[in-house]
């Protein structure tokens, strides 16, 4: 099916503490997964969902970001030269993806301050936000489904996950009733990270959004909230409150593969994860892997 493309905004201005000091001079989303830094397979999902305008939210370290989408002649003639045609296509493809644009956090005031940054790039459009700490495996759909969802029902879409009850109190939590279609929810108010006795649900809130532009107004009123920054939770708050505002805030349940890469283990298990499933990788480092658990 073919719709029209919508912008998509990724933020990459965190400071990325958690994987410290590897991000000192590089933000998280530069991270390799396997061989290719974290946003580059973000930015292939927002393209793959019928994207053609990204604009990345940049920090102090724009630098890493920018020169990885733009292209590097010297390596590209290199590469000519010794008729290596296999790297120079994973060279060039990043800069032929989308068209990127970056634009700049000044400082790091929260997630919903880093998607307000975006407002003039995006205009008076529906616009997707993907964060680079989650991955969602090619071969599964969510993105187009949001947007799909979102067109149909004139609404704010989040993606939700199921997870375990123990787990809950890593994430944002949905509360949600039920609507016709067994994939989608309507949320009725969201939790920061609640205790498995308080969550409303299993349903934790994942990395992809697609916003209605009204979304820069209540970001332009919202204050600091959990941790003195601007969330964009606090915003999609009150929006769920307030239907006048900009319709239902919707949530599309995934159940495909997704790829936590936002804290040091669970970025290690996404990389084995992947790389058992490459063609080129997968058959020696399955062995090895098994191989090593029973020395454990
Ligand atoms: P996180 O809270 O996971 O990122 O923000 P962080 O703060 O960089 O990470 P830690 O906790 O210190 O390790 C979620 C997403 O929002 C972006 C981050 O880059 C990440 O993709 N972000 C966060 C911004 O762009 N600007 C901000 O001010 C905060």
């Amino acid at each position: 099916m073919t719709r029209e493309p919508i912008k998509t905004v990724i933020p990459a201005a965190g400071l990325g503490t958690r994987f410290l000091p590897a991000t000192k001079a590089m933000p998280k989303e530069m991270l390799p997964v396997v061989d290719k830094p974290a946003i580059q397979y973000v930015v292939e999902e927002a393209v793959a969902a019928g994207s053609d305008d990204v604009l990345v939210v940049v920090g102090r370290n724009k630098n890493a970001l920018a020169n990885h989408f733009d292209r590097v002649t010297e390596l590209e003639h290199t590469l000519e030269r010794k008729g290596d045609a296999s790297k120079l296509e994973k060279v060039m493809a990043a800069s032929r993806l989308a068209d990127i644009h970056f634009v700049r956090q000044g400082d790091p005031l929260g997630l919903g301050h880093a998607v307000l940054r975006a407002r003039k790039h995006v205009g008076d459009e529906t616009f997707a936000v993907l964060l680079g700490d989650d991955l969602i495996d090619a071969r599964d759909v969510l993105l187009s489904r949001m947007i799909d969802v979102s067109r149909a029902e004139s609404a704010t879409v989040i993606a939700l996950m199921e997870v375990e009850p123990s787990q809950i109190h890593l994430y944002g939590c949905a509360a949600v009733e039920e609507t016709g279609e067994p994939d989608v929810v309507k949320v009725k108010y969201l939790v920061e990270k609640p205790a498995a006795s308080d969550a409303p649900s299993n349903l934790a809130v994942i990395g992809r959004y697609v916003l209605k532009p009204e979304i820069f107004d209540v970001l332009e009123e919202t204050g600091p909230g959990k941790g003195g920054e601007i969330q964009l939770t606090d915003a999609l708050e009150a929006l769920a409150a307030d239907e006048q505002i900009a319709g239902p805030v919707l949530g599309v349940v995934f159940r495909g593969r997704r790829y936590d890469t936002g804290d040091r283990l669970d970025y290690l298990k996404s990389n084995l994860l992947l790389a058992l499933d490459r063609d080129d990788l997968g058959a020696e480092l399955g062995p090895w892997l098994k191989e090593l658990a029973g020395q454990l």
